[in-house]
């Protein structure tokens, strides 16, 4: 953290007080700190305290009124290695999601080039409720940092969820961000994700249930450790607004195969996250099938297998990863999969394990490499799950370096 320059954002929460030392924590990592503060921020902790810990005066006006000088909340923004807000109150991250620039934080926080984190502060209700969860959200898709609050007793006295987290555990995240950063830097990385389409006729297709959740966290993962990620999407309703990211969005496993071949050769690595259709109708109708009230019979031919593609053509400084969704004799078939597809890793899902698998935000994987080591994990939120493959991935891209 030394020489970093760092934002921090206070608003009006009783947490603001540990913004002080919060503020020292930064200093004695030996970083610079520029304080911007809400209006609201200024009734919880006054302004001197922290310029006097700071060394530099607090910024929370568009301008110093006795002398009339603009802060350029544009040079802010790019002055800054990194931005945290803490603590961020229910109105500034409404506000934060939906650009609504009423004061000099959100006006630099719209302007910042730099990473920005967010550490929420309330009551519990106001923290669960839909819209606080809508808006974390929507800052999430944009790319920020949640710092998640602790569980303890909040100042209404109530017991639960939205605490600011403490002041170190506040710094060790971001020290950890600064640590981890540039781990993928200069590499590019594949990763399918969603489901495929495969026309039947102008108004059906065959499909299935993959929401696409775990790839884009992958995506998002590989992107924040710095890697220029190519996303091959399938059909599905997610956003992402990564800079890192390139989206390529497909239909049909054929477009999917295409687009993964003509990418893979310039990569350093590929992760077949997507739940790829093995089979798409033999014909396709023009127009609208009718009912004929006899039985039907759908002739389908083979699709594609990308993974296995990209294993034939992988060269010995590529790495490509895997899924295997499977339902009995789990770890037996993820390994012949492994072999069959030539692939460096395989992470198994397991049906038989609830919180796992598609259309839900957790998942239980075990990961098994083609050199034998096997590692399984807890059940966890999909982004955490994310960045345990791609430890694993890093990890596979250091060693065929060496
Ligand atoms: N995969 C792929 N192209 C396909 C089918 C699968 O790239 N046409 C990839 C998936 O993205 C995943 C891995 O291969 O990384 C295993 O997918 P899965 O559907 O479990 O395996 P299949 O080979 O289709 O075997 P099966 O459906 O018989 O279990």
């Amino acid at each position: 953290m030394k020489g970093k320059k760092i934002i921090l954002g206070i608003t009006g929460s009783i947490a603001a007080y540990k913004a002080a030392y919060l503020v020292r924590a930064f200093i004695k990592k030996g970083a610079e700190v520029q304080v911007v503060m809400t209006p609201a921020g200024k009734e919880f902790i006054t302004p001197v305290t922290l310029s006097a810990l700071t060394g530099k005066p607090v910024i929370s006006e568009f301008f110093t009124a006795n002398d009339g000088t603009w802060h350029s909340h544009v040079d802010l923004g790019l002055w800054a290695d990194v931005m945290v807000i803490a603590p961020a109150t229910a109105s500034t991250i409404g506000k934060m999601a939906n650009g609504i620039a009423d004061n000099m934080l959100i006006t630099t926080y719209l302007s910042a080039k730099a990473p920005v984190f967010v550490a929420p502060a309330m009551d519990l209700d106001m923290f669960a409720h839909p819209s606080t969860r809508h808006n974390l959200d929507l800052l999430r898709s944009y790319g920020n940092y949640i710092i998640e609050p602790g569980v303890g007793e909040l100042a209404s006295h109530l017991e639960g969820k939205g605490r600011m987290e403490e002041p170190d555990k506040i710094v060790a995240f971001i020290e950890d961000f600064f640590a981890s950063r540039q781990e993928l830097a200069k590499k590019k990385i594949v990763i399918t994700a969603g489901p495929t389409y495969e026309k039947i006729d102008p108004v059906r297709f065959i499909g299935n249930y993959s929401s696409g959740k775990m790839g884009f966290a992958l995506a998002e993962e590989c992107a924040m450790r710095g890697a220029d990620v190519v996303l091959i999407a399938g059909p599905v309703s997610l956003k992402t607004n990564y800079p890192s990211i390139r989206r390529i969005d497909v239909e049909s496993a054929q477009e999917m195969y295409e687009a993964a071949l003509r990418e893979f050769p310039e990569s350093d690595a590929a992760v077949m996250c997507a739940a790829v259709a093995d089979y798409a109708p033999d014909h396709y109708s023009d127009v609208k099938i009718k009912r004929s009230g006899d039985d039907m019979v759908l002739q389908l031919r083979p699709n594609p297998d990308i993974a296995a593609a990209l294993g034939k053509i992988k060269r010995p400084d590529q790495v490509l990863a895997g899924f295997a969704l499977e339902t009995d004799n789990e770890e037996e078939n993820a390994l012949l999969k492994l072999r069959r597809k030539n692939l460096d890793f395989i992470v198994l899902n397991s049906l038989q394990d609830s919180g796992a698998g598609f259309r839900c935000d957790t998942n239980k994987v075990t990961i098994l490499t083609a050199r034998g080591v096997r590692t399984s994990f807890d059940v966890k939120p999909k982004r955490e799950v994310a960045a345990d493959i791609v430890s694993v991935l890093s990890g596979n891209m250091k060693s065929t370096e060496e």
